[in-house]
């Protein structure tokens, strides 16, 4: 038996932040990030909408990006003293997946980070809240979403809390939000929502559910996410509903090693003065994965399937993982995203020597593969690879050779 959970209610379109006037209850607290929806005008709005609906609001403000377990249990605290009946996340994957780890402690106050962790673990949630998802990014798709990534600083490692009971109660995708996201934004989450589509279609746990929503994603990204990054605005709303349906099929189908490694590196290198953003990691790593999955002839088959959807020919399947391979590195570089940690800059733009020493890379690489190897995404991988082999892929994501083996 497999079960495919996606929220009660998506209210999609613009305007669609006014849905929040429908909710019931008697307090709101609204988690925010570090200003943006503030900026914009969408915090003001949300407010008013829920008193319009009767609630009392409080505010939980400035969500780092890649949250903490400190913040978790800060906003935690808050809740419990305020005691919200609705817990209204609003920004990208960051504010949104701290407030689904805060509802988790919110709901079970001796819970802790590690009990949190374990996969498929959460006891039932919504006696004391249920949660509303309003996503001002295109990419986590975490207002659909099973998940929630929280950074453990203290190990320099990105967790992913992973159960369906974090699914939001509500989604609402309003494209309107997604219109004042900055390029490069743009540009990184528009690479994870199409990593999380590519990754979700090959993946051990795809079934027919996730499998058109994976498919039908992939297609829309690659229509609009650059002209997106270019400025066209119609394509910036359909690229917000294009993300949400890689999310659902992500969600369902679970991901695979690109995710792995993008966990694993993404704050391992803080020390050095920048994060490997977690878009910007996946876009570099995805066409290196493909081509060490594409040695498993189930998965070489459907990135075959994903290249004839993308139109892109090829007269055989090998010649098919080629072409996408080749496709989605013209897209990183459409997009101003380099190709390998050795060219990735502090500002996370391509350049002749990146923010990661080569010597710091290699002393830490035995350590980052080991992690990666047991993340929570890698079980789903097509193939599952040896800690070796996870070495050899984190050095070809380093030096962009090639992968061949
Ligand atoms: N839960 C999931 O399923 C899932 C999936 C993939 C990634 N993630 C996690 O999500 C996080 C990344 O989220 P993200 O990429 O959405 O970015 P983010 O939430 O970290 O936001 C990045 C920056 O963009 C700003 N911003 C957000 N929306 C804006 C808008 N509309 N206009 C202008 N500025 C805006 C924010 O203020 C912030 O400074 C990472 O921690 C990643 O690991 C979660
Ligand atoms: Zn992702």
């Amino acid at each position: 038996m497999t079960r495919f959970t996606l929220p009660r209610d998506l209210y999609h379109g613009k305007g669609a932040l006014e849905a929040l006037k429908t909710l019931e209850g008697k307090r709101a607290i609204i988690c925010v990030g570090g200003g943006s929806m503030k900026r914009f005008g969408f915090l003001d709005k949300a407010v008013s909408y829920l008193k319009e609906a009767g609630m009392e609001v409080e505010l939980f403000e400035g969500i780092e990006s890649d949250p903490s377990v400190d913040t978790v249990m800060r906003g935690a605290a808050a809740m419990e003293k305020f005691q919200p009946d609705w817990i209204v996340a609003m920004g990208g994957g960051s504010p949104i997946d701290a407030a689904k780890a805060m509802w988790i402690k919110y709901e079970y106050p001796s819970i802790t980070f590690e009990d949190m962790c374990k996969v498929f673990g959460i006891p039932k949630l919504r006696r004391k809240a249920h949660f509303c998802a309003v996503s001002s990014t295109s990419g986590t798709a975490t207002e659909v979403t099973a998940f929630s990534i929280i950074t453990d600083y203290e190990k320099g490692i990105k967790y992913p809390i992973a159960d369906f009971e974090i699914t939001p109660d509500v989604a609402i995708v309003d494209p309107e939000l997604a219109e004042t996201m900055p390029k490069k934004l743009v540009a990184h989450t528009g690479m994870d929502a199409m990593t999380h589509a590519i990754e979700a279609y090959v993946s051990t746990a795809h079934c027919d559910y996730t499998d058109p929503l994976a498919l039908f994603a992939i297609m829309h990204i690659q229509k609009e996410l650059i002209p997106s990054y270019n400025g066209d605005m119609e394509k910036r709303d359909t690229m917000h509903n294009a993300q949400c349906l890689a999310g659902m099929a992500f969600s369902n189908a679970l991901l695979g090693i690109v995710h792995s490694m993008a966990h694993k590196t993404g704050a391992a290198f803080a020390d050095y003065g920048a994060h490997i953003i977690h878009g910007a990691a996946n876009a570099m790593y995805l066409p290196k994965v493909i081509a060490f999955n594409a040695k498993n002839p189930g998965a070489k088959l459907r990135y075959g399937i994903i290249a004839d959807y993308m139109g892109l020919g090829g007269a055989n399947d090998d010649e098919k993982v080629k072409l996408l391979i080749s496709y989605l590195r013209h897209m990183n570089d459409e997009l101003n995203i380099p190709h390998c940690i050795q060219h990735y800059g502090a500002d996370s733009y391509p350049t002749e020597k990146g923010f990661v020493p080569e010597d710091v890379f290699l002393a830490r690489i035995s350590e980052i593969a080991k992690n990666a190897c047991s993340d929570a995404c890698t079980a789903s991988n097509p193939r599952i690879p040896t800690q070796e082999e996870m070495e050899q892929l984190l050095k070809a994501c380093y030096y962009d050779t090639e992968v061949d083996f």
